[in-house]
């Protein structure tokens, strides 16, 4: 349980200061949201769900449209693009409901922009997303979809602040995944993610990311290595997978909703200190032993309970091995509610992990919602560990958490 990162927190601490004071000056809107219900996780449906966005269509248009498409270098000169519909109506309205509720106006998610497509055979444009993201223009206000068709990219994928407005649409979680091997001791924490996001308003749909750097072994330091880190605002992942062990989703800052994702690792498996709604997602601990945590995070500064940071975990299901603690308080007002969460992991009874620092257990707000399964027991659970009740666990229970819709 060492506390290998606090040289990160430390070398974040003024930025965390900066989002703090723009946070403040945020306008919350809000707005209505998915009706409530119960606990309605469905384990069987996990997988893309391919008909409402019809992926085979727009992957046929797709190609007809590159096929016409210029010489890479004459990118910047095309005035071309593609527009895709909107899904045909589904049955399930509630679950679309759910994600759609995010977007004030739907066109904003459901037009593509430009699409560039990477793929390994001839209708792509791009062999690597990396190569699709540098043609993306600086400081763009429309998007721009890299539409990243199915394989293994082994590539470490940067997409810098100044390219807003970035989807990464794959074809499929199981068919499209980034992977790298950066580790803290090789890159540092910060730097370690295969995927590193620093733009605003970015989406990723349907695809995989994965660390595959070896898990973290004992008496030896800095074996984090990040996934994905996002550090931009208003970010929303569709659909996507996360796969390492220590430090899997690098949650850094920004606000962020994450719909039906999958996140597996070990140890603070999500962690940082960005303001994050995971509805409807799989925590999947592949500790060992008596190991393991799920996340850490990293509130630094009080504040109201909705500012400037804090995960709330809503309708998610947590599963897997070891024996995690549902969270760790690496800010001194770290800040997460499980609500409604499946809990079939051996929960560490405890619950929570105060760092060491006893001063944290009177100001992290760390608790749990109508959870279910075993690991929702909180008989034994440390005495600072909180079980809300409905008003005080209204903030946590819709878009409006992270100031939605956007
Ligand atoms: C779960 O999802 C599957 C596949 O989409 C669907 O057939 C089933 O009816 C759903 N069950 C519930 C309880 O929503
Ligand atoms: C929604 O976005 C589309 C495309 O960006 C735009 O044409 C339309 O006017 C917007 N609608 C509203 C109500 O703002
Ligand atoms: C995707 O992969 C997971 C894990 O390997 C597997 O459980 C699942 O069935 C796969 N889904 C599809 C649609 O192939
Ligand atoms: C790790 O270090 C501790 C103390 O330094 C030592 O007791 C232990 O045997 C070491 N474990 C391994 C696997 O090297
Ligand atoms: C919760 O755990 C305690 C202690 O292990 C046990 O006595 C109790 O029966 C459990 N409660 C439920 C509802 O499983």
């Amino acid at each position: 349980m060492a506390d290998t990162r606090s040289w990160t927190w430390r070398a974040f601490a003024p930025m965390q200061f900066v989002y703090l004071l723009v946070s403040f000056l945020a306008v919350s809107n809000t707005a209505a949201l998915e009706p409530e219900g119960g606990t309605s996780y469905n384990h069987t449906d996990d997988e893309p769900q391919r008909r409402t966005f019809s992926t085979s269509h727009a992957h046929k248009s797709l190609e007809v449209f590159t096929a016409h498409l210029p010489s890479r270098s004459a990118w910047s000169t095309r005035s071309r693009q593609l527009r895709s519909q909107a899904p045909a109506a589904s049955g399930d309205h509630a679950r679309q409901l759910a994600w759609r509720s995010i977007f004030k106006n739907v066109s904003d998610y459901y037009d593509r922009g430009i699409v560039l497509v990477v793929g390994a055979d001839a209708t792509a444009e791009f062999t690597s997303i990396q190569d699709a993201i540098d043609q993306v223009p600086e400081f763009n206000t429309k998007r721009v979809t890299i539409y990243v068709k199915s394989g293994i990219y082994e590539e470490k994928v940067i997409i810098p602040a100044s390219k807003p407005y970035v989807t990464l649409q794959g074809e499929g979680r199981n068919r499209t995944i980034i992977s790298w091997h950066d580790t803290a001791a090789a890159a540092g924490t910060l730097m370690s993610a295969s995927v590193i996001v620093e733009s605003d308003h970015f989406i990723a749909r349907d695809i995989s990311f994965k660390n595959t750097a070896h898990a973290p072994v004992p008496n030896i330091t800095n074996m984090q290595a990040a996934a994905i880190r996002i550090s931009g605002d208003k970010a929303f992942l569709l659909r996507c997978n996360f796969y390492s062990h220590q430090d899997t989703l690098y949650d850094h800052q920004g606000r962020h909703y994450y719909f039906r994702c999958f996140i597996q690792g070990s140890e603070d498996f999500v962690f940082g200190a960005a303001r994050s709604l995971f509805q409807r997602c799989v925590l999947h601990s592949i500790a060992h032993g008596d190991g393991g945590a799920l996340v850490a995070q990293g509130k630094n500064f009080p504040g109201s309970i909705r500012m400037p940071s804090g995960f709330s975990f809503l309708q998610c299901h947590i599963k897997g091995t070891g024996m995690p603690y549902l969270g760790r308080a690496w800010g001194q007002y770290s800040t997460v509610v499980y609500s409604r969460c499946q809990i079939d992991a051996n929960i560490r009874p405890v619950g929570w992990y105060d760092w060491g620092l006893r001063e944290r257990e009177w100001t992290a707000y760390l608790g749990q919602f109508k959870c279910t399964g075993r690991g929702a027991n909180s008989t034994g659970r440390v005495s600072w560990s909180r079980e809300l009740t409905p008003e005080e666990a209204r903030p946590f229970q819709s878009v409006q958490f992270v100031d939605g819709p956007w």
